[in-house]
């Protein structure tokens, strides 16, 4: 049976790190065989990708730029790594994808989501997640958890992106069965023992 295809999603400061270590050990917990990975990145040339992509650039990174350089990272991460993983049987729990691309560059950004969708269909052509987290958090919340942090070149946003970036990702959650929104401003403990929950059902129903 082919793995399932797991991805993390969240604002900046939202936990997703921890959620994402909780994540993967209750997958251990249940036995279930599995990578971890991240995108962009994941494999060398993607992980190449994402250092130009999240570098502070003298010139002006247009939107399109950013769809286009997360997309050649994403053929490269599903060719080498998720679907021979999720062909063997391995599942795939994946810190963010394409959820991404919409709320960032279409959402925030302003890049026609009819590109990015023509670009998701080409590349993922019937690859899609089969649950995704989503850590959601009010924009002041996520700025004032990074405050102090060294900033990327996407960290480095105002606030104004951020809300654009949330209310992306809320969007593209009303769309798709597969989304489980998580309210990230609760305790860690609650945030995590909630996915915790949802991850065993779906583990439950899928082995
Ligand atoms: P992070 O997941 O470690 O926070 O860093 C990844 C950054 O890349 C984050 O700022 C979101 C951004 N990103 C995009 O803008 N578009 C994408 O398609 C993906 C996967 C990530």
């Amino acid at each position: 049976m082919r793995g399932r295809f797991i991805t993390l999603e969240g604002v900046e400061g939202s936990g997703k790190t921890t959620n994402l270590e909780y994540l993967c050990e209750t997958l251990k917990e249940k036995n279930v065989s599995f990578i971890k990975t991240r995108e962009p990145g994941g494999t060398e040339l993607a992980e190449a990708i994402r250092e130009a992509m999240l570098a502070k650039w003298q010139e002006e990174i247009t939107g399109l730029t950013e769809v286009l350089l997360v997309f050649a990272a994403r053929e490269q991460h599903l060719k080498n790594v998720i679907r021979p993983n999720l062909e063997r049987g391995t599942w795939v729990v994946c810190d963010r994808f394409t959820d991404a691309t919409f709320a960032y560059q279409g959402e925030a950004r302003g890049v026609d989501t009819e590109i990015i969708e023509r670009l998701e269909q080409w590349v993922q052509v019937d690859l899609y997640p089969d649950l995704t987290f989503f850590l959601d958090l009010p924009p002041e919340e996520s700025e004032s958890r990074i405050a102090g942090r060294e900033k990327d070149r996407m960290e480095s946003e105002n606030r104004d992106f951020f809300q654009k970036v949330r209310s992306g990702y809320i969007r593209r959650a009303k769309g798709h069965k597969r989304y489980c929104i998580l309210d990230a401003s609760r305790p860690l403990e609650e945030v995590v023992s909630d996915l915790r929950h949802q991850l065993l059902n779906f583990v439950q129903e899928n082995s």
